[in-house]
């Protein structure tokens, strides 16, 4: 039986005055069976981490540079944000896909530098709208899927989210018969390629994600959990969605 879990991916967004709405989640994180997650900008990590205390809630950065350390002016390494009090790290976000042209050699090198440092991996695949509606929304995710993970993933080092391109931030979403059929696809190439391992990896839907489509997107075969952007800023919204797991 997976663990649900609710994440948050904050984005390039908050400072100390919004570190402050973490404080009314706590108290859901001590009476839930859900795991939780927030990905605070970096410069966050670490009083987040502190404030939060023994509460059961993971704190986890956005990104990683593929190296333990060096001349990389800006970047920050996997053993960098372990140091800050991470547990987790987002890598291959689309928006880090677009935005550095990430590819699917550099997601996977990133996980391995993750997992190196301790860290599990939250790797992101998801097809962009002329893909979707080319047809083509399996192939590009199964290209993902090989391309991005390494061949040593376990349930425990690696959460896979599927976030299609074309739902983040927009408000739209995929009928829940199209997450059904890329998280099925997503399970199903798991486990032709990792055997038994493939089956305790949590699938999280991430793209628009808010109070009033949760429930309905939990309750799709192979949704273990969601990957909230924009409504994972408002405690009362993220809150509404944990308790729709
Ligand atoms: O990583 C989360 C994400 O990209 C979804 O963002 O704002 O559509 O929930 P949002």
């Amino acid at each position: 039986m997976r663990r649900k879990l609710a994440a948050g991916n904050w984005k390039m967004n908050g400072g100390s005055v919004e570190l402050g709405e973490i404080r009314t989640l706590m108290g859901r994180a001590a009476t839930r069976q859900t795991d939780m997650l927030i990905c605070p900008p970096a410069t966050l990590i670490d009083r987040m981490r502190a404030l939060l205390g023994d509460a059961p809630m993971a704190v986890g950065g956005q990104d990683c540079h593929t190296a333990t350390s060096g001349a990389h002016t800006g970047d920050i390494s996997a053993a960098m944000l372990v140091d800050a009090g991470a547990s987790h790290v987002i890598i291959g976000h689309s928006e880090r896909r677009q935005d550095h042209g990430e590819t699917d050699a550099t997601v996977r090198a990133k996980t391995t530098a993750a997992w190196n440092a301790g860290l599990i991996a939250v790797i992101c695949i998801g097809e962009t709208l002329q893909e979707r509606e080319n047809g083509q929304t399996l192939d590009v995710i199964g290209a993902q899927l090989s391309g991005s993970i390494p061949d040593e993933m376990t349930p425990a080092t690696t959460v896979i989210a599927y976030e299609p391109v074309w739902a983040i931030g927009t408000g739209l979403t995929p009928s829940l018969e199209q997450i059904a059929e890329v998280h099925d696809f997503i399970r199903d190439q798991l486990g032709a390629r990792f055997a038994d391992g493939a089956d305790g990896v949590r699938l999280l839907y991430g793209g628009s994600v808010k109070p009033s489509n949760a429930a309905d997107i939990f309750a799709v075969s192979n949704v273990d959990g969601a990957l909230v952007g924009g409504a994972s800023l408002k405690a009362a919204d993220f809150g509404a969605i944990i308790d729709a797991l």
